[in-house]
């Protein structure tokens, strides 16, 4: 029962998503931000996405076209994040193990961090091979950052720790957005969502052949 009913509310999803309206994600997920003082701007969903230049964990600059062909569970976050990130990319690992294991053999799930000034690729390996051999992580410049970031409409702005300079966190919406083969944004998940409704909704597309 509790499968067909989230089969139904992800079909309804795609169908008001489809037709372009998009406030949905805003009022049924809104997606929250660590440590937020106030009220997160929140996104569009039209258009998102685009051509990025980026740095992995191993150090190899990969840009957006090295992604073509599969498709990409992609997040955007940071490895200081104390509770909101780990959650997300857990979520991500479960959705994954959730999916068939054809269906999950075409999906990378990728981490681009908002904080690059410590997210270095060293930084980036070891915190991916917690989760996942698959996972992938990326940072660059802050400008290379900037760009991704503003193409997807993910909000990010750096809070510092008022006792110790030293230290700060990172304040930045929390979206995962499901890129099919071409590069374009198939659908989106927020934290208000749960790894089996990531793993329908993923699965539906893939087994669906990416007509949306
Ligand atoms: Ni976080």
């Amino acid at each position: 029962m509790t499968t067909r009913l989230i089969r139904l509310a992800i079909a309804g999803a795609f169908a008001i998503m489809v037709a372009g309206v998009v406030t949905w994600y805003l009022n049924a997920g809104p997606g929250s931000a660590t440590g937020s003082d106030g009220p997160v701007p929140q996104p569009s969903f039209a258009n998102v996405g685009g051509p990025f230049t980026l740095t992995d964990h191993t150090g190899a600059e990969v840009t957006d076209a090295d992604y073509r062909g599969g498709y990409v569970l992609l997040y955007f976050g940071y490895t200081f994040c104390p509770d909101v990130c780990p959650t997300e990319l857990w979520k991500i690992v479960q959705a994954l193990g959730q999916m068939p294991e054809e269906v999950a053999a075409q999906v990378t799930p990728v981490l681009v961090t908002i904080d690059p000034q410590r997210d270095t690729p060293e930084a980036l390996a070891q915190y991916v091979a917690l989760f996942d051999p698959r996972m992938v992580g990326l940072t660059g410049t802050a400008e290379q950052i900037a760009a991704v970031a503003d193409e997807y409409n993910v909000y990010y702005a750096r809070v510092d720790d008022a006792e110790d300079p030293s230290r700060y966190t990172m304040d930045h919406s929390v979206y995962t957005y499901l890129v099919g083969p071409d590069g374009t944004v198939r659908n989106v998940f927020t934290n208000g969502q749960t790894a089996e409704q990531i793993a329908e909704a993923v699965t539906a597309e893939v087994e669906g052949g990416g007509s949306v």
